[in-house]
């Protein structure tokens, strides 16, 4: 009897208490926030197809940070930013200015910030010349407002750090990304693509974030595919698919709230995206409609004629298909997540020198990494941004005459040339330092582990299959160290510092535009591989503390050429250029016309707030703003009217636009501009105009 009443005591005990662990282990702290980090709408290059023509010139969608928290006894951050890449100048500026603030527990070791990789955000943030050539160098004002706005995405998070569980789930999503690179991928053998039923990932990963009496707050999805849905003609701001699939879930849930003020959080960061284009009828000949050469992507050997298409023929509406498709299967598999998630949240990091990294092969036999080169198909481009020279993808040999062009710049040693064949250097980066450092040779590796999810931030663009063969190795490392079986490893993409493109050993041998900017050589997956398991295994053993974090890149503040904003002539801000009409059907256009000053000086006043806002009137004769610069409906377009040499400064002029919802009450409206303007002399002067008001009527109503 005693024994019994003893035995069962313990069985109890022992229950409760596993029972208290399991509810301890799926309790976190969790904080979510979002930040504006739209830079200056005109003048700026846009990061992403490297076209020195495409800068901005207006805004369609604003740009944002989304942060993260996730605590129990340790913390980590994920950031997701609405940029092309994430830089290592903007990343230490985050973290001195974090410190700053009070907020140092944040720290390189425990924080990645992945950018979705959007081709539609100004450029100039870069600590690697390569990276700025286009935008003329750095353009401090737009590494600012980066730094400022990841910053307050990462503070109102920590303020809002509260109980909270998090949930899982994970589904294919069709018809909305396409491998732009076939012929690198059916190099890879028969057997491993025959373990895939595609050749890129349609499995859309999400992470729900539930905080107190279960109230949603929050969204992580990482799904692989290059924002390029807005081509390199595009001049106005925009996060792309991704970002307008972000707009559309937080809108879902921030009913009332204009675009970055909700409270509700929807990252859809990018992944292994390297060879994955939204482009999804594939790239064909413009001329003769014909498919174009799969090697080269050429018609009649032009790279220029041949182009990714689909789903139709305009970008704006390719962005709001593929937006929609990913926001519509977010929000799916959001409300069905079931699988909690449970367990330790850790993190490592470590900064490795990938320009001679030796990794060991079987048989004793070991394979090095290069210094960083860039080869001749990189210049060719890619089908959803062709390059402008007479380069083509799938070039071994090189050229002749680019060879003696090149060697006028710099000629590649016999050493690189070697180590980095079969690939064909144009740019041999590595060995390049005037004016500065061309290239990284330091990059960032990182893990953060929330019960059995598993982030691997990578500092560039894994291709498809190279994701795929960096998932599975961490993955088997972290079962055989202990992690369960149902533990899930992500990539998250273009975090942290950036090195171009990462492609498998068997795709580098086509030297597609990936394999020609995979920089590091052919035993470039080889190598993060190799390094990811060791810190894999750190991380399921739970003994990431104390790990060598290696030697930190050194960052410099390099200046940039671009002039300065020319003083705005003209003293007609008050004035409205053009009224709207005074009456619209619902699903019409209405544009204003208005003098404007350079939006490109008030970039950073304007951080949070908004060029134009839709006002509606209200009963009482009060104007309430519904929509703002960042929605989908609205359009802010600026142009330089005229440049003048005497007085010295331009004249500007803006269109605001407003595409009116099928939905929208009908009633009384009106568009409203802020903006700033400095005259040759004087302060920056903020000034606001309305419009007129105008009608919204009824289908019935007939012009007169
Ligand atoms: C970052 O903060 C964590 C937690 O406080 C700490 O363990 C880690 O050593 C810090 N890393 C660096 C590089 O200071
Ligand atoms: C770089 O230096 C310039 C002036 O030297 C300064 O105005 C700017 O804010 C700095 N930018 C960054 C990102 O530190
Ligand atoms: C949760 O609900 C309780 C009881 O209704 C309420 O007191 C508390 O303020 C709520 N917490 C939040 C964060 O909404
Ligand atoms: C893409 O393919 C679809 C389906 O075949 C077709 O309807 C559409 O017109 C194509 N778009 C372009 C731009 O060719
Ligand atoms: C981009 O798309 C637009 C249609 O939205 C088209 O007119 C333009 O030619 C395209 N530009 C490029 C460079 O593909
Ligand atoms: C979770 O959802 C899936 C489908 O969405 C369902 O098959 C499964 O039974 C659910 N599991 C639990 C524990 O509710
Ligand atoms: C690898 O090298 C070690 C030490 O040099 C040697 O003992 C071993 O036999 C070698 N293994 C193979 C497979 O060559
Ligand atoms: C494919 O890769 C192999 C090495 O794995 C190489 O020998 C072959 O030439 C490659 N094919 C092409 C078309 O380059």
């Amino acid at each position: 009897m005693g024994t019994y009443y003893l035995k069962s005591t313990l069985i109890l005990v022992i229950i409760s208490l596993f029972k208290s662990s399991i509810g301890q282990n799926n309790q976190y702290k969790v904080g979510v926030g979002i930040s504006d980090v739209t830079g200056p709408a005109s003048d700026v290059n846009m990061m992403g197809y490297a076209n020195p023509v495409q800068v901005t010139g207006g805004i369609h969608l604003r740009l944002f940070s989304r942060a993260f928290i996730f605590c129990q006894d340790k913390c980590n951050v994920f950031v997701s930013v609405d940029l092309g890449m994430c830089s290592q100048l903007v990343n230490d500026q985050v973290f001195k200015k974090l410190i700053e603030e009070g907020l140092g527990q944040y720290n390189v070791s425990n924080t990645v910030i992945s950018g979705t990789h959007t081709h539609s955000g100004p450029g100039g943030y870069h600590q690697y010349l390569l990276f700025t050539l286009t935008s003329l160098g750095n353009v401090d004002a737009n590494t600012n407002i980066l730094v400022d706005g990841i910053v307050e995405s990462i503070k109102n998070a920590h303020n809002k750090l509260d109980f909270g569980t998090l949930m899982m789930n994970e589904g294919e999503l069709l018809n909305s990304n396409i491998n732009r690179s076939p012929a690198a991928y059916l190099n890879n053998s028969e057997e491993e693509r025959n373990k895939y039923a595609y050749d890129v990932d349609k499995e859309m990963f999400l992470m729900k974030v539930i905080g107190q009496n279960n109230s949603d707050i929050g969204s992580i999805n990482w799904f692989a595919v290059h924002p390029v849905s807005m081509n390199s003609s595009n001049r106005l701001i925009s996060g792309d698919n991704k970002g307008y699939a972000a707009y559309l879930m937080e809108k879902q849930f921030n009913v009332d709230a204009l675009p970055g003020k909700g409270e509700f959080v929807a990252a859809f960061s990018s992944s292994n995206l390297g060879d994955v284009s939204p482009n999804i009828n594939g790239s064909f000949c413009i001329d003769t409609g014909e498919k174009c050469d799969l090697v080269t992507s050429t018609c009649n050997g032009k790279v220029q004629m041949c182009k990714g298409a689909g789903p139709t023929k305009n970008m704006f509406e390719n962005t709001e298909i593929i937006g929609r498709r990913q926001y519509n299967k977010a929000m799916e598999l959001y409300d069905a997540a079931n699988m909690s998630i449970s367990g330790p949240v850790d993190f490592i990091h470590q900064y490795v020198d990938m320009s001679n990294y030796i990794v060991p092969l079987e048989n004793n036999v070991t394979v090095k990494t290069c210094k960083p080169a860039m080869g001749y198909s990189f210049i060719a481009g890619t089908t959803d941004g062709p390059g402008v020279l007479s380069f083509k993808q799938g070039d071994t040999e090189g050229s002749v005459f680019w060879n003696l062009v090149r060697n006028a710049i710099k000629e590649p040693s016999a050493e690189e040339v070697a180590c980095h064949a079969p690939k064909p250097i144009l740019l041999p980066t590595g060995e390049m330092s005037q004016p500065w450092k061309w290239q990284p040779t330091i990059v960032d590796v990182q893990l953060l582990r929330i019960g059995q999810l598993v982030i691997a931030a990578v500092p560039g663009e894994f291709s498809t299959m190279a994701g795929r063969r960096l998932r599975e190795a961490i993955k088997q490392t972290l079962v055989e160290n202990g992690m369960s079986d149902d533990s899930k490893v992500v990539i998250a993409g273009l975090s942290n510092t950036y090195s171009d493109y990462i492609v498998t050993y068997e795709e580098y041998q086509v030297q597609r535009y990936e394999g020609a900017s995979t920089i590091y050589g052919p035993h470039t997956l080889s190598a993060y591989i190799h390094k990811f398991k060791q810190l894999a295994a750190k991380i399921a053993l739970g003994t990431s503390e104390g790990e060598e974090v290696g030697t930190a890149p050194v960052t410099t503040n390099y200046t940039g050429f671009l002039p300065d904003v020319r003083a705005d002539l003209g003293d007609d801000y008050e004035k409205v250029v053009v009224q709207p009409d005074p009456k619209y059907r619902r699903g019409s256009i209405v544009q204003a016309v208005l003098a404007c000053g350079n939006p490109r000086r008030s970039a950073s006043e304007m951080r949070g707030k908004s060029y134009m806002y839709v006002e509606k009137k209200m009963v009482d004769g009060s104007y309430k703003e519904i929509y703002s610069d960042a929605d989908w409906s609205t359009k802010f377009e600026w142009r330089r009217k005229e440049v003048s040499a005497v007085p010295p400064g331009s004249y500007g002029e803006a269109t605001l636009s407003w595409s009116i919802p099928m939905d929208i009450e009908l009633g009384t409206y009106r568009l409203k501009h802020l903006g700033y303007y400095r005259k040759i002399i004087g302060a920056m002067r903020q000034y606001e105009q309305e419009t007129e008001d105008f009608e919204i009527v009824s289908e019935n109503y007939k012009r007169s």
